[in-house]
Parts: structure tokens; sequence; C-alpha cells
């Protein structure tokens, strides 16, 4: 059966940023539509355009969606929600001046929620995963990003992509994230690169893309590459923690192997910046991780200016992000990277989907594309701006209802 969503006030459908590939988007390339339309058939958008013209469809099921604001759903493209555990005592640390170096080297850390995860059971991990999955919900996220990552052992890896995959509501696109910090198993990087690289083929159902954390102390370009190459000949995308501590030209090494995305980009030069420009590669960059490290924000004027594609994300995690917020990282990148409305908007919806490679399903509110968006109960300039406010009326996804808000 067809179905008619009706009673929008504004459809923002971000069609003309699609086109120009979420790169130099302005205000006008958010597509608005007034009391617009959007008619369905099995959770795929039929049509879009303006109510009074929606009279030629006849006899359709009717959804009165009553929002002043209707966006494409948000998509969350850099997460590390399945974990164990928490870091609350390193954020204490790190407040009197250990840094989140100093207490990776003294075995903290990654390493740290590293034990918690293995040590949980799926079914442990399971419900913890599911409370994030609800709060995504309420915030009108309907696409996330998983990294695995804290198993560094085949078993752990395995059962936090399973967790990942077991969510219900969320759509969700894995990532197998091993070399994401040396295991305690393994004497150097270059030894547990070469052993996650042997399980790659065990992956190939579990996760739909392979992340590395390519920095000092952490992978070298070198041993990127190998398990970069050898992931991407067996059908895997590509994409990788970059520029994140120091400026190691990472980002723009794995943009060359092929990456769909470099997440941070920090200390991003202005070179790298004009020569990333010219690739296909999206730059995810991730304010609240920032925020909580107290590392510079990346240059997402210069990189947007260049034209590069730029996305945002939570980066959710224990300890350098612990923040499921994604109106809180939505205003750090206008507070502190100067990202206009619709930059962010953009960063948050279309760009995050091209990072993941699934512009064509999602990120835009287009005829083809899976009915997903998210109706809010205030105007636009409202969104992204109070800290805790969000708006958010109801979340669809394939033209099915996942959240309503009681209020
Ligand atoms: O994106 N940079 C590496 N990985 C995460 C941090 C994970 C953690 O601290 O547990 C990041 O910031
Ligand atoms: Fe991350």
């Amino acid at each position: 059966m067809k179905k008619l969503f009706i009673d929008i006030e504004k459809l923002y459908t971000l069609k003309p940023a699609a086109v120009k590939q979420g790169r130099n988007v302005q205000e006008k390339d958010l597509g608005l539509i007034t009391d617009a339309a959007i008619l369905t058939e099995k959770g795929r958008i039929l049509w879009v355009g303006k109510k009074s013209q929606a009279k030629k469809f006849g006899r359709v099921q009717r959804e009165s969606l009553n929002a002043k604001v209707v966006l494409p759903a948000l998509v969350d493209c850099h997460t590390h929600m399945v974990f164990a555990g928490n870091r609350k005592d390193e954020f204490e640390l790190r407040n009197q001046g250990v840094s989140y170096q100093e207490i990776a080297d003294n075995g903290g850390g990654i390493l740290s929620t590293v034990k918690a995860t293995r040590k949980a059971t799926a079914a442990e991990l399971l419900e913890l995963a599911q409370e994030r999955e609800k709060n995504y919900l309420k915030q009108g996220v309907a696409t996330v990003e998983i990294k695995s990552g804290y198993g560094l052992n085949l078993r752990t890896e395995k059962k936090m992509l399973e967790v990942a995959r077991s969510l219900k509501k969320l759509r969700v696109v894995t990532t197998f994230l091993g070399p994401h910090a040396l295991p305690p198993e393994f004497k150097n990087t270059s030894e547990y690169i070469d052993e996650t690289r042997k399980w790659l083929p065990m992956f190939k159902v579990l996760a739909d893309r392979v992340d590395i954390f390519i920095e000092q102390g952490y992978f070298s370009q070198q041993e990127a590459k190998r398990f970069l190459d050898d992931a991407q000949s067996q059908g895997f995308d590509i994409c990788a923690h970059t520029d994140q501590l120091n400026a190691t030209g990472s980002s723009l090494f794995a943009a060359q192997l092929g990456a769909k995305s470099v997440d941070h980009c920090i200390r991003i030069t202005d070179e790298e910046v004009l020569e990333l420009a010219k690739r296909p590669t999206t730059a995810v960059l991730l304010p609240t991780s920032d925020f909580y490290i107290r590392v510079p924000y990346p240059p997402a004027r210069r990189l947007i200016d260049a034209g590069v594609a730029v996305a945002l994300a939570t980066d959710f995690n224990p300890g350098s992000a612990p923040s499921q917020d994604i109106n809180f990282t939505a205003i750090l990148a206008r507070l502190e990277m100067k990202m206009s409305l619709p930059e962010t908007i953009v960063g948050l919806t279309l760009n995050a989907s091209r990072a993941l490679g699934l512009e064509s399903e999602i990120g835009s509110v287009e005829v083809g594309k899976s009915a997903d968006f998210v109706c809010f109960s205030d105007e636009l300039g409202s969104l992204f701006y109070e800290v805790g406010y969000h708006p958010v009326q109801s979340l669809w996804k394939q033209s099915k209802r996942l959240f309503k808000n009681k209020k």
C-alpha cells in the first residue's frame, strides 16, 4: 500500500546538496519545500512535492506528521557504541593534568575498555547497546556505524560485531577495527597487523568495512597499507582514524589508498587539505572527542572551503568521547569549528551517509531512497543551538515509525 505523509510545514530534502556531492553547501542547497508531502511504497520514496499536488494520487493511506520541520533522518557515522565498563577514573585523572596519551602508555585508555569488553558476555553487551540504541532513536538518528576494536582478539572482535548486528531498530553499518591498539598478547604492532590480516576473511559477513588507528605509538602507514590493501582486495570498504594526535599525513595517505572516509583530521596541513579535496573521500570530524581530550578542533572551515565533503559524528566511546549527544556534537561544530547551520545539517545526514557509502540509500529525501526522515516540533534555526534540547517528534525508517515523542 502506498503511504502519503502530509502536514509538513517545511521539508528540507537536501536534494541540491546531494547533486553537489555534499561539497560547498549553501542554505539554498537544503532544498526547502513548504507544505510538503512524501509518497512512499514498501519503505521507499516514490514522490516528494507540495501537498497541493498530491491529490492526483487518489486513494492512498495518509499519515499526518504534523511537523514544523522534516529532515532526512540523522546518521551517526563514527561510533564505538558497543563496549563494557567506563573510564570515569581516567576523566578525573585527565582533569588533574594527566594526558590521554600518558594514560594509554600506563595500560589505561583503550586497553582498559578492552579488558572490560573481553570480560562481558554477549548478552551483557547487547543489553548495554540496546539502551544506547534507544538514546539514538529519541535524538532522530536512524543509522549508526559501529566499530569493533575493544576486543583485539578474534573472539571478542566477533562478539562485538555480532552484538552490533543484533540491534533491531537502527540501521547499522559494522566496521572491523582490529588495529585499534596493540593487545597485551603481542609484542609489536607489525606482528599484530599480520594477525588481523589473517582474520579478515572471517569478518566477511560480520563487517561491512574496516578501520585502523594510524598514529604514532599505534599503527604506522606501512602497517596500515598492508592491512587496508588486503581488506580492499577482499571487498571491504576502508576508512581510518587519521591525524588525530600528531601530524603524520595519514588523512591524505588513507585517502590515496581509497578510504571512503578519513576520521578526525585534526592535524591535517593546508597542502593536504587541497589534495584531499580532489578525492571522493569524506572527512569525518568528531568535535566531541576534541572537546573531551582537549585537543584542537580540526580545520573544518579550511576543509569545507577547499571543497571537501565534511561529515560530523559523535565518536561515542567511553574514553575520548563519552557522549551520545548528537546535538552537542553539532553545537561544537557550529561554535568551535564555525560550520554554518546548513553545513552542520548536511554533515549529520548526507555527508555522513557518503562516509558510509550509503549515499544512494539515505541522507536526503529523494525519489528512490529509503523513506528515512525525522520530524521536529521547532523551526530549523532552533536546532543545534541549545544544549540538551531535542525537539524530535518522531523518527521514521523505511516508512515505519521508530520513535514517537509522547509529549
Ligand atoms: O576515535 N583514536 C582512537 N580511537 C577512539 C578513542 C577510543 C577510546 O579512547 O577508547 C577515538 O577517539
Ligand atoms: Fe573513533
